[in-house]
């Protein structure tokens, strides 16, 4: 999060307009109008996103790059024009340093799985963060296994935040990459990530972001963080499922060795070997999730015109709203918050309730939020817990949704704990 981001006017952020962009928010759930909370997980997706998914397999449904047919030059150009519209969003140096995989999951596999297996040695270190989401700690894991690479974890403070200090000792001449959550999907912790790559850095190693909470909720701009690979997944920033991208330097992206192999990642193939695609292409082997690819175009474009900066001062007004709230109620015990900054990501306990029961009843009350470990065990063990509630707020959740959380919150308190 940039300062200028923070102190950016939320000009005129109406949020009662943006709801109407979301058809599913007008539904629904037993009998009570959807309060939808669970966007840590999923965010819902805008009329315009649909509306591109349906009309690419409507009106220029074909392959890419393949044929030279009208309809797949029209697919190809969507296609392709989707990774433009990405690279411009996060101010990438060129479209070609963005290549598509489904999921954020999938990139960092493919960082594990391509740049890791080529480039590590039995001995050298990969520092994570004990706040990662498994899908950065167990690509690694394998590459531990396989390659007998050193895995060291930067452990949090009892207030939830990275502990900078011990960063400091664990990063070493022998670490070759540092990798971080830029957003905790736990916490909401949104990581002094300028801090970790300034140590990468200085010893040389690489530096990977795990943007999949942070991308959806505010500003990023990859050439400012002078990261080198940073994940998101399209379902978590109103796009659609099945489709997320790697962004990575130009000249990493070069070296690395493909991740996946087969059609289209090719240039020539002969029995006695093959060369390799250009950019991004050479990471994007067999057919591409291409509508679903086209929905993400059309979800940075919906972010773009509400405004980043816009949605991240509305998050925040929202985030403060929240937080009194939840501190006020009656044994409720809220991780993170009190120092650093946030996202309205909150997860808690409420004395005497397990975080399922608690779920169950807040559904049959139409708030749907997350309960569990939220895929994120080793900071739970950190913390000191099994499961926790999860509310995560979204750029078109209200104040008067928040108040509706409390109310079924208390609900909630009423019955487990009070029996009544
Ligand atoms: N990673 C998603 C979450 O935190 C699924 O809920």
């Amino acid at each position: 999060m940039t300062e200028s981001a923070l102190r950016a006017a939320p000009a005129a952020y109406d949020v009662q307009r943006v709801r109407r962009d979301f058809p599913i928010l007008a539904r629904k759930v037993n009998g009570r109008d959807l309060v939808y909370l669970d966007n840590a997980a999923s965010s819902q997706r805008p009329k315009a996103v649909v509306d591109a998914v349906v009309e690419s397999m409507t009106v220029s449904n074909a392959n890419i790059h393949r044929a030279i047919h009208t309809l797949g030059y029209e697919a190809t150009v969507g296609y392709e024009e989707a990774h433009k519209k990405v690279a411009r969003f996060i101010n990438a140096r060129s479209w070609r340093e963005v290549v598509f995989v489904r999921n954020a999951t999938e990139a960092l596999n493919l960082v594990a799985g391509a740049w890791g297996l080529a480039n590590l040695r039995a001995g050298d270190e990969v520092v994570l963060t004990i706040m990662e989401h498994h899908s950065n700690i167990v690509p690694w894991q394998m590459l531990r296994a396989r390659l007998g690479v050193t895995l060291k974890f930067i452990p949090v403070t009892p207030s939830g935040l990275l502990d900078l200090d011990a960063a400091a000792r664990l990063i070493t001449p022998r670490t070759r990459l540092v990798g971080a959550v830029h957003a905790s999907n736990v916490l909401g912790a949104v990581n002094p990530v300028g801090a970790l790559r300034d140590r990468a850095r200085a010893v040389g190693a690489k530096f990977l972001l795990d943007g999949a909470q942070s991308l959806p909720h505010m500003p990023v701009d990859v050439r400012a963080l002078d990261c080198d690979f940073f994940a998101a997944s399209g379902h978590k920033m109103c796009g659609p499922t099945g489709i997320g991208f790697l962004y990575a330097k130009k000249e990493l992206l070069e070296e690395m060795p493909p991740f996946l192999t087969g059609g289209d990642m090719i240039a020539t193939v002969t029995p006695e070997g093959s060369t390799w695609n250009e950019l991004p292409w050479k990471f994007e082997a067999g057919t591409a999730a291409i509508a679903e690819g086209i929905g993400l175009g059309a979800a940075v474009d919906y972010l773009s015109g509400l405004g980043m900066e816009r949605v991240l001062a509305y998050e925040e007004e929202l985030r403060g709203y929240v937080l009194e709230k939840l501190l006020a109620f009656p044994g409720l015990t809220l991780y993170g918050h009190r120092k650093g900054e946030h996202l309205a990501v909150f997860s808690f306990n409420v004395d005497g309730v397990h975080p399922h029961d608690g779920a169950n009843l807040l559904d049959r009350l139409g708030v749907a939020v997350r309960s569990g470990h939220h895929c994120a065990q080793p900071l739970m063990a950190a913390l000191g817990m099994d499961n926790t509630l999860r509310a995560s707020f979204y750029l078109y959740n209200t104040k008067e949704e928040a108040d509706h959380l409390l109310y079924a919150l208390g609900e909630v308190s009423r019955l487990f704990v009070h029996g009544r």
